[in-house]
């Protein structure tokens, strides 16, 4: 049954063994090491093999094993290979018909050092890895980076969800279900694209799915899809039987970088957006980068709008035009500001999370004037635009400033100046009405510079 194994594969101390484990329990999988294995079979470590047999020998024995293992049933298995278990062409076929090959990107050299530290024989290690560099980039399925974000697993890399969305229970974007039929081949329920859709309807529906496919307290719900489908999964999984686990497959560029993490799910109500809701984080994150490439231009460009105000929050290099599909590098880095922001304040109580509403507050009032025609990342740059204007103004930013952040803004393909007819003036009555308001105060997160964004309470004047 081919796809039931997850191989993890890279260079000696890429963190074979410390991802697979806990990719395997995320995932609800069976987790083998290989060296472990041969090291059981064999009654002696690795290196205790290789002195006393030569390498010949050692690729011998571990083929072997490498055969037994996957001789044995499992329904779902991650395997940790050994380092250079596939540079035997007859393994590396035998596991690329059994599963699915993911290779963790091979640190650079100096990384790999500190990761090695002062072990014995830690040099022809690392020089070993920087020989088979190419070895290893003949690998197409990669893993970029895996980290923990509150309670939730985030890895990143592309070639990971035909196996990972493997015995899921997927709840899936009806667009995304079309396109990837292969990857979901009988989701739970779809829920049709749009905002709109975003109801407190869809997600009984989902609770009613749910019901029907019987779905109990210890089962993994999926969601496949933009932040429609993980807001709107997670929190009827938050819901169901008083809360069940669930994983996240965001699909969207902004769902990937923003929507991903945080913990918050939730629906609209006709009174507003997200009104209704929880925090209630996945246990597991999967961004696979394959879904960017069928995203239309314009949402890729929403997605670039949420990762340029990262790069001001996080002061992130942006050397690199903002356009095309990100890397599954540069979309680590970039969420990774979102995370350490939320890791300090999880709930949204010690204000440090107000940082990440930069750009925000003129933003959601664009959004709203424009009776959401709008869409939500051309109104992030506008606003994050105007908010900078609004910092020279204040004296917290220097003029070249504004210039400079919208121009990489444009360079995305976002618009940066407000629409015809409307004004800061006019946007005056909906800023007050913001969430975060007090009296004739806003709360303000104004992007001042690459590395600066200051939380600054406003008085607002209308007229
Ligand atoms: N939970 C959070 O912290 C958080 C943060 C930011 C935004 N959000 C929410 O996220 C939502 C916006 O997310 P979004 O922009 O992903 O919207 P979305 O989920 O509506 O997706 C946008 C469109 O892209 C399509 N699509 C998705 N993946 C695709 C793919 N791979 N190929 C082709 N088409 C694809 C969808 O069908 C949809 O039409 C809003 O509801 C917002 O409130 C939540
Ligand atoms: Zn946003």
């Amino acid at each position: 049954m081919k796809d039931n194994t997850l191989f993890l594969y890279g260079a000696p101390a890429s963190g074979k063994t410390t991802l697979g484990r806990q990719l395997a329990e995320r995932w609800g999988a069976a987790w083998v090491d290989l060296d472990e294995r041969i090291t059981a079979s064999e009654g002696r470590d690795i290196p205790t093999i290789f002195a006393a047999e030569g390498e010949a020998v050692f690729r011998r024995i571990e083929s072997g094993v490498l055969r037994q293992t996957l001789a044995e049933p499992a329904a779902k298995r991650v395997v940790s290979l050994g380092g250079g278990t596939l540079l035997d062409p007859e393994n590396r076929a035998l596991c690329e018909a059994a599963g699915t090959v993911v290779c963790l990107e091979t640190p650079d050299a100096e990384e790999l050092a500190r990761r090695i530290g002062s072990a014995a024989g830690s040099r022809p290690l690392g020089d070993r890895a920087k020989a088979r560099a190419p070895h290893y980039a003949s690998f197409p399925n990669r893993l970029a980076a895996a980290f923990e974000a509150g309670p939730s697993l985030v890895v990143v890399g592309n070639g990971l969800s035909g196996a990972l969305l493997k015995g899921a229970h997927p709840v899936a974007d009806a667009t995304v279900a079309a396109r990837y039929r292969d990857r979901i081949p009988e989701p739970l329920a779809t829920i049709p694209s749009g905002e709109e859709h975003k109801t407190p309807a869809t997600v009984m529906r989902l609770w009613q799915a749910f019901a029907r496919a019987g779905i109990g307290r210890r089962d993994t719900v999926t969601a496949v899809g933009g932040g429609v489908t993980g807001d709107l999964t997670g929190f009827a999984a938050a819901t169901w039987m008083r809360g069940i686990d669930w994983i996240n497959f965001p699909t969207t560029l902004l769902a990937m970088v923003d929507a991903s993490t945080g913990g918050k799910t939730g629906c609209d109500l006709p009174e507003g957006k997200n009104l209704a809701g929880a925090f209630h984080p996945p246990r597991m994150v999967v961004i696979d980068t394959d879904f960017l490439k069928t995203l239309p231009a314009a949402i890729l460009a929403d997605g670039r709008a949420e990762m340029i105000k990262h790069e001001v929050i996080g002061g992130l290099d942006h050397a690199d035009p903002p356009a095309g599909i990100p890397s599954a590098a540069e979309i680590a880095r970039n969420l990774r500001v979102k995370v350490e922001i939320v890791r300090e304040d999880p709930f949204e109580k010690t204000g440090r999370r107000v940082l990440l509403n930069c750009g925000h507050t003129v933003a959601h009032a664009v959004e709203q004037r424009s009776g959401y025609r709008l869409s939500h990342g051309s109104a992030v740059a506008i606003g994050c635009v105007a908010e900078a204007r609004m910092a020279v103004r204040l004296g917290l930013a220097a003029p070249e400033w504004v210039a400079e952040l919208a121009a990489r803004f444009a360079a995305a393909g976002l618009p940066t100046d407000l629409p015809e007819g409307m004004t800061m003036e006019t946007l005056v009555p909906v800023m007050k009405g913001d969430k975060k308001h007090s009296g004739s105060t806003v709360l303000f997160a104004l992007p001042c510079g690459w590395g600066d964004v200051r939380a600054v309470p406003v008085e607002l004047r209308e007229g």
